[in-house]
């Protein structure tokens, strides 16, 4: 990292009390499951990281095959595997003293079960912000609270009563007006959001007639819904005045700075490392490094929210 530890003070990005410093965070559910990996996705040069998204209780998921490559984007069906949360704090333990932010994505069915995972991580200091998954496009449960606005301000009211660290809300596309449930959130008393998660889609295998995947539907991520998350940052941060984590379907530098003109306060790199590794946090950085460099910006702070301006 020596290299770019030069251009550090061009891209770090300061919100929520915390100093990432780059903008590019890992999202949650790509390799966030095990501190080992967690570790080097910050050695490979993420600014932060989010995990896996992580219940009260054990679970399984779904049964295979829940991810598929379409070329244009992942298609998946995970269903929220995870080993629970006190196991994975037991995980996340030999992370303390990392010099990146980690995020812990959480998911609950229940208020009852937001209390307790509220109370549980306050004390975790391993942990600098949570956030909430409530869009997750293929588990019952869980999609339908990001369609409701009523719900998303109550569950995340619940959430901000018990737990002592900045709440980031995930929101869905999957939903008409995502500016209302935005404001739902904020209501509700979120520090940030972020923009977005998967859109539920499905794919048919035509020699069988049968869906691809085991779970029917699953959610589109990866470059075909960039421009969607795009527009959903934009609509957020033209009517909000609330920290945004850009997310979807970025895979160069030249991706990233649209969603920083977007508005985004940082992003969130999914599919493009679950398919092209760690390596592309260094060249996305050297892009970054690049694009600022050549046309005369002194920092990526000149660069956010340009779009909004007319
Ligand atoms: C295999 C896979 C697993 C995912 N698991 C989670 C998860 O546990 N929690 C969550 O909030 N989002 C999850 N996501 C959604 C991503 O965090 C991200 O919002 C989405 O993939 C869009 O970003 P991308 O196009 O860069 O992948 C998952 C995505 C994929 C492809």
């Amino acid at each position: 990292m020596t290299d770019l530890a030069s251009i550090e003070p061009m891209l770090k990005v300061e919100t929520l009390g915390l100093r990432f410093r780059n903008p590019l965070i890992l999202a949650a559910g790509i390799l966030g499951l095990t501190a080992p990996i967690l570790k080097r996705v910050i050695e490979s040069g993420a600014g932060g990281v989010v995990t896996k998204s992580i219940g009260l209780k054990p679970r399984k998921g779904h049964p295979n095959p829940t991810v598929v490559d379409l070329g244009f984007g992942l298609l998946n069906s995970m269903g929220l595997p995870n080993p629970g949360l006190e196991e994975f704090m037991k995980e996340l333990e030999t992370l303390r003293g990392l010099e990146a932010p980690i995020i812990l994505s959480i998911y609950a069915f229940s208020e009852d079960e937001l209390v307790e995972i509220g109370r549980i991580v306050s004390d975790f200091n391993v942990v600098s912000a949570v956030e909430l998954n409530v869009s997750c496009p293929h588990v019952d449960g869980i999609s339908e609270i990001a369609k409701n606005p009523v719900l998303v301000e109550s569950y995340v009211q619940t959430l901000k009563r018990h737990l002592d660290k900045p709440v980031i809300v995930k929101l869905s596309p999957n939903v008409s007006d995502i500016v209302r449930i935005a404001e739902a959130a904020v209501d509700g008393g979120a520090d940030a959001l972020t923009a977005i998660n998967t859109v539920r889609a499905m794919s048919i295998d035509i020699e069988v007639g049968r869906p691809v995947l085991a779970g029917i539907f699953g959610g589109l991520s990866g470059p075909a819904i960039r421009p969607i998350a795009v527009r959903c940052v934009y609509e957020i941060t033209e009517s909000l005045n609330v920290p945004v984590f850009g997310c979807g379907g970025i895979e160069t530098a030249h991706d990233v700075i649209e969603f920083l003109m977007a508005g985004a306060t940082a992003v969130q790199l999914g599919s493009v490392i679950a398919r092209g590794g760690l390596r592309v946090f260094k060249r996305i950085l050297k892009g970054l490094r690049d694009f600022l460099e050549e046309r005369g910006y002194s920092s990526i702070d000149e660069v956010r929210g340009l779009a909004h301006r007319r």
